[in-house]
C-alpha cells in the first residue's frame, strides 16, 4: 500500500475535478477516505466519490451512524497526508482562522500530518488581500499550497484561480510521499520529424511519429525529472505534469528551441527525425504544375546534436539517436565520436520491428570507452525505460 490520503472537498466548481484526483490516487495504490462540506454535495455526488475510493464519504460531523464516535479526530490519526481540493476562500479563511464549524474544518484543526490545499475561486477572491494573507500565513506555518493557474474560469471571465489540474496534484502529493531518484533534475528532449517547407502548401518530412521521444519524456517524467519536450509535428500528446510540450515545424525551429533550454538541462535526449536538408527558397505561392523536370535546391540545416554538445558543460548528459540501414555499429560509433555524444542509440533499420512508425524497437547502446550494449526487441515504453536506466547508471558511475 502506497499510503493514506484524506481529501476533503469544498464548494467550488472546481469539485467536478475532484473524482479525477480520487482515481488517480486509487489507481497508484493509495488508500483514499473523504470529507465533504455540504456545500461540496451541491456538486458532486456521495455515490461518485464513494464508489471511486469504496469507502463511505464523510460530511456529517454528529452522524447517527457514525464509524468511531469522533471520526474528525480518527480521520486525522489515519491519514499520511491530507489534501483539500478545491479549498475554497471560505475554507481557507476559517482555517487560519481556527474555525471548526463542521466536519472538514473540524478535521483540519485535529490533524498533525502534512496538509495540502489546491484553492480554486474566482481571481478577485484569490487575490482579495484577505485571501492572500490566510494563504501567507498557512504556507508559513508549514501548509502546502498548490497554485491555482491562470485560465477560463466558471464565471466566465479569464484570470487566476482554476485549481490546479489532477495530475498537477496528484503528481505534488506523490512526490511528496515517495521521494523519486530524477526530482532535481532537468531534461530536454527533441521529438518527432520536422517539415521543411518547399511552398506555402508542401513540404519535404519523413515518417517519425515522435513515438520514441513521447515514451523517454514519460519515463523520465515518472522518475520525477522536468522534462522540455521539444516535438516536431506529431498527433501525440502528453499529459504529465512534469511534461512541458514546445511544438514546433521546421528544423531551425526545433534547433533554436532546444539550444534556448540545453544550457540549464542535465540530461538532454535529440530522438527527433531532423532533416538534415531543407529547400534553400521556399516559393511564397504554390508552384504550378508544367511538362518540365522541377529540381529544388537544398540547403543543410544545422545539426542540433552536434553543436548542442560542442556546447556542452560539465556534469551534462547528452545523448542522440543513430538510425542506419549499413554498418550499423561502425557508423553509430562515429557519430557518438564525431558529435561528441555522451551515448548514442542505434536503430538498425534491418532489424525487423524497429524504427519508424512501428510500436516497438530493437536499440543498442554505445558510450565512449564501453562495450555496445545490445537490447533485445521490446515495446517502445520498454525500451525508453532500458534506456532511462542505462542514462541513469552512467551517470550515477561517473560521479
Ligand atoms: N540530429 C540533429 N540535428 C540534425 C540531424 C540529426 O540533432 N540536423 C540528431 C538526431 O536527432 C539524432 C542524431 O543527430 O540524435 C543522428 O541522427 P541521424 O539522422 O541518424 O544522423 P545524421 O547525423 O543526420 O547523419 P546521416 O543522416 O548521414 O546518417
Amino acid at each position: 500500500m502506497q499510503g493514506h490520503i484524506l481529501v476533503g472537498i469544498t464548494g467550488g466548481i472546481a469539485a467536478y475535478k475532484t473524482p479525477s484526483l480520487l482515481r488517480l490516487f486509487v489507481k497508484a495504490g493509495y488508500e483514499v477516505r473523504t470529507i465533504a462540506t455540504e456545500h461540496a454535495l451541491q456538486f458532486v455526488t456521495p455515490l461518485t466519490i464513494e464508489t471511486l475510493t469504496n469507502n463511505k464519504l464523510h460530511t456529517d460531523l454528529f452522524a447517527a451512524v457514525a464509524e468511531r464516535h469522533t471520526e474528525h479526530i480518527s480521520l486525522a490519526q489515519w491519514a499520511d497526508v491530507m489534501v483539500v481540493a478545491p479549498a475554497t476562500a471560505n475554507c481557507i479563511g476559517k482555517l487560519n482562522a481556527g474555525i471548526a464549524d463542521d466536519m472538514l474544518t473540524t478535521t483540519l484543526l485535529a490533524l498533525n500530518k502534512p496538509l495540502f490545499l489546491a484553492p480554486a475561486m474566482n481571481e478577485n477572491m484569490y487575490t482579495h488581500f484577505s485571501t492572500q494573507k490566510n494563504l501567507q500565513q498557512l504556507q508559513a506555518n508549514g501548509v502546502h499550497v498548490i497554485e491555482p493557474t491562470e485560465g477560463f474560469l466558471a464565471c466566465q471571465s479569464e484570470g487566476k484561480g482554476r485549481m490546479a489540474e489532477p495530475e498537477t496534484i496528484f503528481q505534488q502529493i506523490d512526490n511528496f510521499l515517495h521521494p523519486k531518484e530524477g526530482m532535481g533534475i532537468k531534461a530536454v528532449i527533441t521529438a518527432g520529424p520536422t517539415y521543411e517547407p518547399i511552398d506555402s502548401v508542401r513540404f519535404i518530412g519523413n515518417h517519425s511519429s515522435g513515438k520514441m521521444g513521447y515514451c523517454l519524456a514519460e519515463v523520465l517524467a515518472r522518475k520525477g525529472v522536468e522534462v522540455e519536450l521539444v516535438s516536431g509535428p506529431s498527433h501525440l500528446s502528453c499529459n504529465h505534469p512534469n511534461i512541458r510540450l514546445h511544438k514546433v515545424e521546421t528544423a531551425a525551429e526545433m534547433f533554436e528551441a532546444t539550444a534556448a533550454l540545453a544550457p540549464t538541462a542535465d540530461i538532454a535526449i535529440m530522438a527527433a527525425a531532423v532533416a538534415d536538408y531543407r529547400p534553400a527558397h521556399i516559393a511564397d505561392h504554390k508552384i504550378k504544375k508544367s511538362e518540365q523536370h522541377l529540381q529544388i535546391d537544398l540547403e543543410p540545416t544545422q545539426d542540433i546534436l552536434k553543436t548542442l554538445c560542442a556546447q556542452k558543460k560539465e556534469g551534462q548528459f547528452f545523448v542522440g539517436f543513430a538510425l542506419e540501414t549499413d554498418h550499423e555499429e561502425e557508423n553509430a560509433r562515429h557519430k557518438l565520436e564525431s558529435k561528441k555524444a555522451d551515448m548514442i542509440v542505434l536503430n538498425s533499420l534491418q532489424d525487423a520491428g524497429a524504427g519508424f512508425n512501428t510500436p516497438t524497437n530493437k536499440v543498442s547502446i554505445l558510450r565512449p570507452n564501453s562495450e555496445i550494449l545490445h537490447l533485445p526487441l521490446l515495446s517502445k515504453e520498454e525500451t525508453a525505460e532500458r534506456i532511462v536506466d542505462t542514462i541513469f547508471e552512467t551517470i550515477n558511475k561517473k560521479r
